[in-house]
């Protein structure tokens, strides 16, 4: 499947909470179109060359939202094109992040409920806001405080449960056309 017969910027970014599937999403949208695939935290990891946890308790968290923005500054500045965006669940905290990633190209929030969210990142532990005593607790609050911000950078929601990556992603690249085809970006 292909866009290259437009003539447009066109870049999907994959927005959402922890454990909806930005990265494999990511990866299967790069299969299908052949765009190239970023993965923000997996980025930032091999520039600073140690792992999101590490950054997280060596430097704190303010430090690694700093290298969010930089990437996303860089992302404009350099007029990415033709990729596949996966960011971190809090990329979308501050207002600056929130207008680059709107002015990158088709924004889709993948969205779960706070159970599913628990469920799929419980045995995972490469995440530090979610090592904590109550991360159930953890996964509410933020929900509460993110949903409004995801909401308002999404061009497109899909609610994942039930759906397999081929499905989402099959539904990303036939609304990301129709967008494309209309939107100058
Ligand atoms: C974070 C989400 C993580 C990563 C970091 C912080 C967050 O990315 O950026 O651990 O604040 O929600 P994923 O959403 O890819 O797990």
């Amino acid at each position: 499947m292909s866009f290259q017969h437009v003539e447009k910027i066109q870049n999907i970014i994959l927005i959402g909470f922890m454990g909806c599937g930005k990265s494999t999403i990511g990866r299967e949208l790069k299969r299908l179109t052949g765009y190239q695939f970023i993965d923000m935290d997996a980025e930032i990891e091999a520039r600073e060359k140690k792992s999101i946890a590490t950054l997280f308790a060596e430097e704190g968290e303010l430090v690694f939202r700093e290298k969010e923005t930089e990437l996303l500054q860089e992302f404009r500045a350099k007029g990415l094109d033709h990729s596949v965006i996966s960011t971190g669940g809090g990329a979308i905290l501050s207002e600056e992040n929130r207008n680059i990633i709107k002015s990158l190209g088709y924004v889709v929030w993948l969205k779960a409920d706070a159970q599913t969210i628990y469920h799929r990142t419980k045995k995972n532990h490469s995440r530090p806001i979610l090592q904590t005593a109550n991360p159930q607790q953890v996964i509410a609050d933020l929900l509460e405080l993110r949903t409004p911000l995801y909401h308002e950078c999404a061009h497109l929601t899909i609610e994942v449960k039930g759906l397999n990556r081929t499905e989402i992603a099959g539904g990303i690249i036939e609304s990301a056309r129709y967008f494309f085809s209309q939107h100058d970006t």
